[in-house]
């Protein structure tokens, strides 16, 4: 008999955060979640969680979660290569409160692919239906488990068969990044795969890979058929991506200045952590004009300038005044903390 199984996904939009390991731990989903309505922006997922041959607790999903809760849903993400510890993790995960569990057939690591976890198992479609299976059955129909995937490791030829294993282990959505393992994060995003899969499929599957825009996220869904579409770096570089809205160098400054705020106040974070943080996002940004400049050369070369700062408290000062220095989304006018 096949595992019971909510049918209904709780996401409030099409549109989707990616998962992001590094990078998309509670703070930074806190304040992109704050900043978007559940209209605007469907649903996100957390980092993958790394499951060996011992279960996660319930308390150390709980951290992964986060303690906010906004209008939209955070799945959890897991990865492993053993069924047993996965199933009984994605039950500690619903007990943690994850509205949703996700499996991770998509991490290219090294270290990851030696063990047979995240992309090493697009060879044996087989494990994954079982693994899929085991969490589905877990679950047993408390919350849905969606599955996301690159397509394959050397090339996409199986793209359809490790699709396949997914739904009949009872997955409920498949997102799809559009590239194999051996592509990276390569320039080479074909948004044909993720047609193939929603051919091949009868769930709803969610399109994913170098979506850059606003109006990408609709063409993701216009020219492959897919019912949902998910944004990875591009949000990191503009997180009002999922609304269109337009933001200015004030809104970008306040995002990122409540984002170093935010760590500053998480446990173990000191200003050089947190503006480590910052200048990560930096390396992607690309919203607001915020780095001035006569042209796109000295726009770079500011760019460059503040990703080589190495006081975070001329970094923060720097957010600060541009923060100050027009008009903020009405959102955003709460008062500019101070952290410089
Ligand atoms: C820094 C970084 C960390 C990532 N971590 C994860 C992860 O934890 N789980 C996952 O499924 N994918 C992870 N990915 C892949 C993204 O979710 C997404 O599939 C990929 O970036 C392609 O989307 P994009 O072209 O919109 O960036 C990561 C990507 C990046 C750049």
């Amino acid at each position: 008999m096949p595992p019971l199984m909510p049918t209904s996904l709780p996401f409030t939009s099409p549109w989707l955060l990616a998962p992001m390991e590094g990078v998309t731990e509670t703070c930074f989903r806190d304040v992109i979640l704050s900043r978007l309505s559940p209209g605007e922006l469907g649903g996100a997922y957390t980092e993958f969680v790394r499951v060996s041959s011992l279960p996660i607790p319930e308390w150390k999903l709980a951290e992964h979660l986060g303690k906010k809760r906004f209008g939209q849903p955070v799945g959890l993400q897991l990865m492993g290569s053993q069924e047993g510890p996965l199933a009984a993790s994605a039950d500690a995960a619903i007990y943690a409160g994850a509205p949703l569990v996700d499996l991770n057939f998509g991490c290219p690591a090294k270290g990851v692919f030696k063990d047979c976890a995240g992309s090493a198992l697009l060879d044996h479609p087989e494990r994954i239906e079982k693994f899929v299976r085991a969490c589905v059955t877990a679950a047993a129909g408390r919350v849905p488990v969606t599955a996301k995937m690159r397509c394959g490791v050397r090339d996409d030829t199986r793209l359809e068969e490790n699709a396949q294993a997914m739904e009949a282990g009872g997955a409920v959505m498949i997102t799809v990044h559009c590239r194999t393992r051996e592509e990276g994060y390569r320039d080479c995003a074909d948004w044909g795969r993720v047609a193939r899969a929603v051919a091949a499929v009868k769930v709803p599957v969610c399109g994913n890979g170098s979506i850059e825009t606003h109006a990408d996220l609709e063409r993701m869904r216009r020219e492959t058929g897919c019912a949902y579409a998910m944004v990875g770096r591009a949000a990191l570089g503009n997180p009002w991506i999922f609304s269109g809205y337009e933001a200015t160098a004030a809104d970008a400054a306040r995002f990122l200045l409540d984002y170093a705020q935010a760590l500053l106040t998480r446990k173990g974070y000191h200003h050089h952590g947190a503006s480590g943080r910052i200048k990560q996002l930096l390396f992607f940004w690309t919203a607001g004009g915020l780095f001035e400049g006569a042209d796109e050369k000295a726009r770079k070369a500011e760019k460059a300038r503040r990703l080589s700062e190495k006081s975070p408290e001329s970094l923060f000062a720097w957010l600060e005044e541009r923060a100050r220095s027009g008009s903020a989304h009405p959102a955003e006018r709460a008062a500019v903390p101070s952290l410089a």
